[in-house]
């Protein structure tokens, strides 16, 4: 009597803690199909290049990327000029110099992708209260990583009839709790794609995905290649191993 009551508790309560995991993820993100998933993917580096002329001339106006050097995009493909070139592109705030003073300096591909706003606070004033966040680990900070960027940047649309949204803010279908501070901001053609890819608002998050799943990440690719050499050096280990067994016993019975 004891083990079946404590068997229709532990039930009771283990459907308790999923119901509310899914409560809380709130809506279904579907899967999209991503050439670096599985232990064979690679990150597709035309669609990461892609990806981070999206953020550069779109999302970079709200969103810093602060842990991730600039240099760091050789990893999809771009030349030291091309990066020195993208580097001088952002004003770095240094100093102070002699006079005390902080000045503006070109960047460098040291550098890490800095903020357009001087302060939080200045990040809010402009954007209705709400915080762009940092965005070097966003694919990772998520549940869903890059499936849920990409809803999240389709995923805006007008508010259904019984939602009352409130001053500048936005519906969106995934976000927790859908009134988001972010306008929505892909639009079709916004970009001219310098490989003449068609940029529709799909393309666009798709590739923007595949490149902020690249910085949170850059070393996946490297890591993957040394997990399969790993795995047939073990292959081939056991069977030398399995080899010398045989001989070993042979000469024993
Ligand atoms: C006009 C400013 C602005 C631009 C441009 C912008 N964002 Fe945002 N973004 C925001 C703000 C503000 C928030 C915070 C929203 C909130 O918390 O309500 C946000 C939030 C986000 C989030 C987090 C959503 C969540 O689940 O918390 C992601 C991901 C994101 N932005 C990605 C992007 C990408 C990718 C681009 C470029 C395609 C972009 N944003 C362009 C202002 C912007």
């Amino acid at each position: 009597m004891r083990a079946l009551k404590t068997a229709i508790l532990s039930a009771a309560l283990a459907l308790g803690i999923a119901g509310a995991a899914q409560a809380s993820e709130g809506v279904h993100i579907p899967k999209q199909s991503w050439p670096h998933a599985g232990i064979f993917g690679t990150v597709d580096k035309a669609a990461a290049q892609r990806g981070f002329q999206i953020y550069k001339e779109v999302c970079s106006a709200c969103h810093s990327m602060r842990l991730v050097p600039i240099r760091t995009l050789a990893g999809i493909g771009f030349t030291e000029d091309e990066l020195k070139g993208i580097a001088a592109g952002y004003e770095m705030q240094a100093g102070p110099n002699d006079a005390g003073e902080m000045f503006k300096r070109p960047g460098v591909p040291a550098d890490r992708f800095p903020s357009p706003f001087p302060n939080d606070q200045a990040a809010r004033a402009s954007n209705n209260g709400a915080l762009p966040p940092d965005l070097s680990l966003m694919a990772k900070a998520r549940v869903g990583g890059e499936d849920y960027i990409y809803a999240f940047l389709t995923g805006f649309e007008e508010p259904p009839a019984d939602v009352k949204l409130m001053d500048g803010m936005n519906y969106n279908k995934v976000f927790p709790g859908h009134q988001v501070g972010m306008p929505n901001i892909l639009q079709p053609d916004g970009v001219t794609y310098a490989d003449g890819t068609k940029a529709t608002v799909e393309q666009e998050a798709h590739d923007v995905a595949t490149f902020l799943t690249f910085v949170a990440e850059p070393h996946l690719d490297a890591r993957k290649q040394m997990g399969v050499k790993v795995i047939l050096f073990l292959l081939v280990l056991a069977g030398l191993m399995y080899a010398t067994k045989r001989k070993l016993w042979s000469t024993l019975h």
